[in-house]
């Protein structure tokens, strides 16, 4: 089949990076990228620097591509029906109610997707899971779509994505792998390659794999758990180490310098944060449980447990810094969002750490280059539990961190590149949940 248009339904943190580089580097194909929210459109649409994705070379393939072949629409039905592959990578968190709250993926935005792909198609598609999914949910999809329009017929491929914020256009541009899951019927196989054709105008051949699609869909959940159980790994050995007098880094150091464990993901941190490790764990944990292998879901289940530890462990340190009262101590907070180079701070762990500082009668003067205020100010709302009244006049959120003498402590919580170079007081008590700094006088985890 050629493929002339594709629609990706979803604008976010994955929607909007990959079909920009799709559209960059496949001029012959027309992209257009609809989403339900029309600010989110809107904002796609707007002033290269204010995009609602914020990620180092985003804004300049978008300026090239952005009506040249390159479409942000409000306009589903239509977007969906000239399209003759469709690409869902719509948000899928952790379910908050109903069976399986907690754990497994909230599937009713995909399902919504599919529902839409069936009312508004009129001809054969190629519908493709870009969402991270529970694995058989293809079957769930075709379905819905076999249910809602039995007149044409629907291929489905699992075609997951590996980007990482912060770094996803060079990790679009330069894929470890392409994988591609697809049936092994002809029209499956026919479906497969057509994707295939796309992603080899610039991904090397054999970084493209193909596979079933249950493989496909289970593959990208497991190399999130293998990814975050690096990071839960090293960072309960980092508790070992403050114990012991080792040094966390010439841990890693060594540990990595061995080619069958390999450097990267073993950096100890305050934890991982953003909106998939945890929900992509808890997911598979839950679909273990479902398959009533519960040895396996306990096994994956730690590797949360140890992260929300390590959030606890360091917030607790301050504490204790502090003999178990902050009352009247102003700390200064370096990062909002879950990683460096990225504006999103779903799941950070700033989130956590402090709200355990306010608890604790802590005042916060927060600072993040990217994150905006009033992510900040909702992310608190959302996610802390104490009183609002409380929580209020403890904040504030600074465009700028200069009067650095001004706090009792600074605590670092998002490894940019700017915190590396802030000549801090040396008497100054410095907690660095990223092992960014060298001042002599910080408090790191795992030293
Ligand atoms: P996101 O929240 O940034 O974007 C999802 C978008 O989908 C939102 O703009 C939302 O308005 C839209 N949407 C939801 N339901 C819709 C519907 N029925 N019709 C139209 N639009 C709808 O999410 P994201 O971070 O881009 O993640 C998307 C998926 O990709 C998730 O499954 C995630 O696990 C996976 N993933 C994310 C990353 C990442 O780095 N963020 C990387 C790899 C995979
Ligand atoms: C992660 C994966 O790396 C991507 O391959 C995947 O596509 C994506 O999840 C997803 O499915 O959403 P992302 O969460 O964007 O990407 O960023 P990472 O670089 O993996 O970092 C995740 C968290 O782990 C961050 O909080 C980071 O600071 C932390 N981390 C990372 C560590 O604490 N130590 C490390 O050594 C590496």
């Amino acid at each position: 089949m050629e493929i002339k248009n594709i629609c990706c339904i979803g604008a976010g943190y994955v929607g909007g990076p990959t079909m920009a580089v799709i559209a960059l580097k496949c001029p012959h194909i027309n992209v257009y990228v609809v989403d339900a929210n029309p600010e989110k459109i809107k904002a796609w649409n707007g002033p290269l620097e204010k995009l609602p994705v914020f990620e180092p070379g985003l804004a300049e393939v978008v300026g090239e591509v952005r009506g040249r072949n390159l479409f942000f629409s409000n306009d589903i039905a239509g977007n969906i029906e000239k399209a003759e592959m469709i690409f869902m990578a719509v948000n899928t968190p952790t379910k908050t109610k109903g069976e399986g709250a907690g754990m497994a993926a909230d599937l009713s935005f995909i399902e919504a997707c599919a529902k839409d792909i069936a009312k508004y198609s009129k001809d054969d598609k190629i519908v493709i899971e870009k969402s991270t999914l529970p694995v058989r949910t293809a079957e769930k999809i075709k379905e819905i779509l076999e249910e809602n329009n039995s007149n044409i017929h629907f291929e489905i491929l699992s075609n997951p994505e590996f980007l990482a914020e912060g770094t996803a256009i060079q990790d679009l541009f330069k894929s470890d792998r392409v994988l591609i899951g697809g049936d092994e019927t002809e029209s499956g196989q026919n479906a497969v390659q057509a994707l295939v054709d796309i992603y080899a105008n610039w991904i090397p051949k054999e970084k493209i794999l193909t596979t079933n699609v249950w493989s496909s869909e289970l593959a990208k959940l497991a190399s999130n758990a293998m990814l975050a159980q690096r990071i839960s790994s090293i960072n309960s050995l980092s508790a070992l180490c403050e114990k012991t007098g080792a040094n966390i880094d010439e841990l890693s150091k060594a540990i990595g310098m061995d080619h069958r464990i390999g450097s990267h993901f073993l950096k100890a941190s305050v934890g991982f944060g953003g909106s998939c490790f945890q929900k992509d764990i808890l997911n598979l944990v839950y679909l273990c449980k479902y398959y009533g292998l519960e040895e396996v879901a306990e096994y994956w289940h730690q590797v949360v447990k140890i992260n929300d530890y390590q959030k606890d462990r360091f917030a607790q340190k301050i504490i204790d810094h502090f003999g178990g009262d902050l009352s009247g101590k102003t700390i200064g907070i370096l990062g909002w969002a879950f990683k460096a180079n990225t504006n999103d701070s779903r799941e950070s762990p700033a989130i956590k750490v402090c709200e355990l500082l306010v608890s604790y009668g802590a005042s916060l003067s927060i600072y993040d280059p990217m994150v905006q205020n009033q992510t900040i100010i909702k992310d608190i709302e959302c996610f802390w539990n104490i009183e609002q009244s409380i929580s209020n006049n403890k904040i504030d959120i600074l465009d700028n961190f200069k009067d650095h003498n001004n706090y009792d402590a600074i605590v670092i919580l998002t490894e940019w590149e700017e915190f590396k170079f802030i000549d801090f007081n040396e008497s100054k008590i410095i907690f660095d949940g990223r092992n960014i700094n060298q001042n002599n006088s910080t408090i790191s985890i795992g030293k």
